[in-house]
């Protein structure tokens, strides 16, 4: 049968990560392409103790319809969490529990802008925002990334260069895919231009506790007086991303909003993860997982730029992240990653090409996304080295 597929769907290509898993599940296959947790810090042995509890004293709660807003005592600890942490939550504010906070970024989108509207968007940036926004029909123009950020000016520029800009997305803390962080001046800059043209700012947060020193930066929801900041947080980096628990934090006239869409969408996040997240948050201290978590990667990063640093032909640049899952590399030498791709897999190691991650996928680009979160010390420098001959042999070919 030869499905006549909408317009808004047309246009959304698989995600390249998908395509590139299924390569990654020969076990010989060093896959340095995934965005995943490392499994080891799974507190499993805690949720299911959670679950054994909930489903013998509170089988009802836990199985019956909940409310779209999200369990009550979850979304309360989150505000006081939110609010103690971040700064973040004023009176005229509300949070949602979302199915992940992929979910708050489509439900903002569909609440917010119409086909046709524009979106401003670092490039590169998160695939799964991409072809939400692509979903709804929205264009997307890319500003790029810059080592500290986005250049306030260059939006500037862009909102006066493009008609209906209505928002931009933003992950100003260890950005997927580079791993960079916007700089405190430069985030006070995109909110001041923000502010000066009504642009909603959907800021996604899923890493910024994920911190190697500690340090961490004001969110820009946290600047918010206006209301155009919608604030995405996700408990799938900080505890297990399989539960789909994230939430949002907007302003109450948005929310309300957000609430009725989600109606429509999956009626409500499943009551059984909400209440594991919740009563994790009450019986365990998820900071000492976090702490975990933070050292686990902080450590296979620095493993990972190192041997970078030893394999990679002299003139690849690459980010040094401050937190978070990932390290961009660029090439250089008009070289197109994503024709490197397959001859990285047939040397049993994958990545995932720049282009994956750009505004206009096909263009060729020299940079790549390199991912340090799962694997042994072992792995992530036979897999480095593995790339590392490749791009030398590649790059004295050409010469
Ligand atoms: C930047 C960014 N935002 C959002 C998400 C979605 O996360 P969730 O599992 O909370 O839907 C991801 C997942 O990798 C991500 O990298």
């Amino acid at each position: 049968m030869e499905y006549s597929i909408s317009n808004r769907m047309k246009a959304v290509k698989g995600s390249a990560i998908r395509e590139i898993f299924k390569y990654a599940a020969d076990p010989e296959v060093i896959s340095l392409a995934g965005g995943n947790p490392a499994p080891e810090l799974f507190p499993a042995a805690e949720l299911s103790a959670i679950a054994a509890d909930l489903l013998t004293h509170q089988p009802t709660l836990s199985l019956q319809y909940g409310i779209t807003e999200g369990y009550t005592p979850l979304r309360d600890a989150l505000k006081k969490r939110l609010a103690e942490r971040e700064g973040i939550g004023r009176e005229s504010d509300d949070l949602l529990i979302m199915s992940g906070g992929q979910q708050g970024i489509d439900l903002t989108t569909k609440v917010l802008l119409n086909e046709g509207d524009v979106i401003l968007v670092e490039e590169p940036s998160f695939i799964g925002a991409l072809n939400a926004f692509r979903s709804y029909g929205v264009k997307l123009v890319g500003i790029p990334l810059e080592e500290g950020g986005v250049d306030p000016r260059k939006v500037e520029k862009a909102i006066a260069e493009n008609e209906n800009v209505k928002a931009m997305y933003v992950i100003p803390t260890f950005q997927n895919p580079m791993g960079t962080t916007m700089t405190l001046e430069k985030r006070k800059g995109l909110y001041e231009v923000a502010k000066r043209h009504g642009l909603i700012l959907i800021e996604d947060n899923p890493y910024g506790e994920l911190t190697f020193d500690g340090s961490k930066l004001p969110t820009l929801k946290s600047m918010d007086t206006e209301g155009l900041v919608v604030y995405c947080g996700s408990f799938s980096k900080i505890l297990a991303p399989g539960l789909r628990v994230g939430f949002l934090c907007a302003d109450k006239a948005l929310t309300a909003r957000i609430a009725v869409a989600k109606q429509t969408s999956d009626v409500h996040t499943p009551m059984l993860t909400q209440l594991l997240c919740y009563e994790f948050l009450r019986r365990y201290d998820i900071d000492a997982l976090i702490e975990k978590m933070r050292a686990t990667y902080a450590h296979r990063c620095d493993v990972m730029l190192r041997a970078i640093e030893q394999y990679f032909p002299k003139g690849v640049t690459y980010t040094r992240p401050g937190g978070g899952l990932f390290i961009w590399c660029d090439l250089g030498h008009g070289l197109d990653a994503a024709a490197l791709a397959p001859q990285a897999a047939a040397n049993k190691v994958v990545f995932v090409p720049g282009s994956a991650f750009m505004v206009d996928g096909e263009r060729p680009t020299s940079t790549l996304r390199l991912n340090y979160s799962t694997m042994s010390d072992e792995r992530i420098v036979e897999g480095i080295k593995r790339l590392g001959d490749l791009f030398t042999r590649v790059l004295a070919e050409q010469e």
